[in-house]
């Protein structure tokens, strides 16, 4: 029997990475090739022509899988019935603004928006924040949808999480496939630290530790890290545009995961509520290794934590504690 359609709103959804992920959520890339879908796109009014010229679009291009089209500039039409919310959309930061008044103008939305969900989303829906910043603005989505369980709001550091896979299979001249559980702890930001202490390559003699097959450890703990944390700021210098393809990609990277599990073995990497683990303040939405399994993540616990690591892994988390005591003064 067809499966009932799922409801998938995405924010922001006139805009640069809405463009690329709306066709790969009909397509069937993010919930799977039998899985019907309904998209809900919310935008602001002046972006309203242009989000109608996509639902003309994809009306268009004819996706089987795709069973309706909402596209709205009122938050609470977006957000009716949604399974599942992909929330891109934000005010970006401009030259000569400071950093306080872009996150006061990203805690009004994201405060809004989440009253929207809280009232009318479906019954345990799952949110995954795109837009910037992204582990701040699910904390304020988190606070103003009590009623919608924390360990559903989520923020997306999965591109991270490919940056650094791309990097090492680059390095090893291997297929990305065979690389898998580097670690992005932290922040969506470049205090973020991509770890690859447990990450592992598959070769003919079996799973080898990437440190033992890259044999850098001066690049692992310098360029590599580098690169992937300032590997946005390297996207918008070539495309003059911020990256939209891969952050696409990454989301629907998330949600299928979150949804229908991490392969056995594989661990990747989400923004989640800290629940203290791993020494983490708890109350702040971190990156953590995860697996999943029914629709449900799940922390990886007991990796060793070298010296290193760990005081990269509390600057970001240090980072992450000023963003949110600067989130809370935009709330009083
Ligand atoms: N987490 C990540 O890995 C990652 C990666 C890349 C980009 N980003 C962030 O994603 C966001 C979107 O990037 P983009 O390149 O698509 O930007 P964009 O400017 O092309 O699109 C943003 C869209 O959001 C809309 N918008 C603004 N306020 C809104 C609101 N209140 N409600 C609904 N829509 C609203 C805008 O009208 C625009 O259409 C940015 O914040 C960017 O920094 C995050």
């Amino acid at each position: 029997m067809a499966k009932e359609p799922v409801r998938v709103l995405v924010t922001g959804a006139a805009g640069q990475i809405g463009y690329a992920l709306v066709p790969m959520i009909a397509r069937g890339i993010m919930l799977g090739p039998d899985q019907p879908v309904i998209l809900h796109m919310l935008d602001i009014p002046p972006a309203a022509e242009a989000l109608n010229g996509v639902r003309m679009e994809l009306i268009d291009a004819a996706f089987p899988l795709l069973k309706g089209v909402v596209a709205t500039t009122d938050v609470v039409e977006a957000c009716t019935g949604v399974n599942i919310a992909v929330m891109v959309g934000g005010f970006p930061r401009k030259e000569g603004m400071e950093r306080k008044d872009v996150m006061s103008k990203n805690v009004s939305i994201y405060k809004s928006q989440a009253s929207a969900l809280e009232n009318y989303a479906a019954a345990n829906c799952k949110v995954l924040v795109v837009a910037n910043p992204a582990n701040t603005n699910a904390l304020i989505l988190k606070e103003f949808a009590p009623s919608i369980p924390e360990k559903n709001i989520t923020c997306l550091t999965r591109l991270d999480h490919n940056r650094a896979l791309g990097q090492i299979s680059e390095r090893l001249n291997v297929q990305v496939s065979d690389v898998k559980n580097v670690i992005i702890w932290g922040n969506h930001s470049s205090s973020q630290y991509p770890d690859v202490n447990h990450a592992t390559v598959k070769t003919p003699a079996g799973e080898k530790p990437v440190r033992e097959l890259v044999k850098d450890d001066a690049w692992l703990n310098g360029g590599f890290i580098t690169t992937v944390q300032q590997r946005g700021a390297a996207i918008i210098k070539a495309r003059k545009l911020s990256s939209a393809l891969s952050a696409a990609s990454s989301a629907c990277d998330h949600i299928r995961d979150w949804v229908l599990g991490t392969p056995e073995g594989t661990w990747v990497s989400m923004g989640v509520y800290s629940d203290g683990s791993y020494n983490v303040p708890a109350g702040l939405i971190y990156s953590f290794p995860v697996t999943c399994s029914g629709g449900e993540w799940k922390i990886v616990q007991g990796l060793p934590i070298d010296e290193l690591s760990r005081k990269k892994m509390d600057l970001t988390a240090e980072e992450l504690s000023e963003e949110k005591a600067l989130a809370y003064s935009c709330l009083s």
